[in-house]
């Protein structure tokens, strides 16, 4: 006869739910409750559902990919370059939108867990590392994606953002921009800490340089255009005279707010310069300068590494890629 967890929870005295977090959530449940539960999965000789179904049949044919912002134009192209890739060993790409939320992240993690996949693909919120963990103990393999945890054992894909920032702000202050805003996003996003520490150290090099902070709740365009009536409605003395916007679409927006609420020129009257050299960077109404990371190229090479750790996940292969970011001079910062 079957176990079932019903059975397991009346030999312990707790309930169905209890199982299930011990099963799942160890760290959620009392010490004791948790040994009472494993001394009657143990005497019962209890297999889970889902490890029964792994031993019956192998992993399903694809692959998981959490993504902090599917409408960005930059994840969409990682996300291509990971479908390239994943399609060349006839696997498939889930793909789930954590909208920067861990909570939502988390339930793409149970949800990819569940559905047994090869492996996981993610751009972490900053908070994910206990649950990436769980993942990784759980059996599942996991490679970060733009993000590279360096206390960890993650294997990871992403570009050097602290060089990326410097590399944005330096081309400002080439361009004679002495009075810098960096319009960021929330502090939670890595990516957005590292490049502003790039922008601090450019401007540090620089006698009389200065840099302010604006932060946005997100990085989006309509967050950017809000950035852009903010520093347009400031009296001129008081406006920057260069940008560094944590991300294009960031930058897309401060062209649109810059320019209805101020009617302030750029590159004329403020230099701008965004990041990642989305597609639509390069068609904007005055072309967008950027930092490039090649998204395609990161997908790809983040598919192959986690097919490496999939075959063997203490083998002597790179287990940390790191791109270089690379400059793109557009109208929009004065090329
Ligand atoms: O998700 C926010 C940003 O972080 C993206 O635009 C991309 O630059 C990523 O690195």
């Amino acid at each position: 006869m079957t176990v079932s967890v019903r059975d397991v929870a009346i030999a312990a005295g707790v309930s169905v739910g209890t199982v299930s977090n011990v099963m799942n959530r160890p760290d959620k449940v009392a010490p004791a409750t948790v040994a009472r539960v494993a001394a009657a999965i143990e005497e019962l000789g209890f297999v889970r559902n889902d490890a029964a179904r792994q031993l019956r049949a192998g992993r399903s044919r694809s692959i998981g990919m959490i993504v902090l912002d599917a409408s960005n134009p930059f994840f969409a192209a990682v996300a291509r370059g990971a479908e390239a890739r994943a399609e060349e060993d006839r696997l498939s790409v889930l793909l789930g939108n954590s909208d920067e939320d861990p909570a939502r992240e988390e339930a793409y993690i149970d949800l990819f867990r569940e559905q047994r996949v090869n492996g996981v693909l993610i751009t972490p919120t900053s908070t994910a590392t206990e649950m990436l963990a769980r993942l990784r103990d759980a059996g599942v393999p996991v490679v970060l994606v733009d993000h590279e945890m360096p206390n960890s054992q993650f294997c990871s894909v992403s570009v050097d953002d602290v060089e990326g920032g410097q590399l944005a702000t330096e081309h400002l202050l080439q361009q004679g921009r002495r009075k810098l805003a960096f319009v960021g996003g929330p502090a939670s996003i890595p990516q957005v800490e590292h490049r502003l520490e790039g922008a601090r150290r450019a401007v540090a090099e620089v006698p009389g340089a200065s840099l302010e902070v604006i932060e946005m709740p997100a990085l989006t365009v309509l967050n950017g255009r809000t950035a852009g009536e903010v520093i347009s409605r400031r009296e001129p003395a008081q406006r920057p005279d260069g940008v560094f916007a944590a991300n294009d679409l960031l930058a897309v927006g401060l062209l649109q707010g810059l320019s209805i609420f101020g009617g302030m020129r750029v590159p004329e009257d403020i230099a701008l310069i965004g990041y990642d050299d989305i597609d639509f960077a390069e068609a904007t109404v005055v072309p967008l300068s950027s930092v490039r990371q090649p998204a395609q190229k990161i997908g790809h090479t983040a598919v192959e590494l986690l097919l490496k750790v999939i075959e063997n996940p203490d083998g002597e292969y790179e287990r940390r890629v790191r791109f270089r970011p690379e400059l793109v001079v557009r109208r929009s910062s004065g090329g």
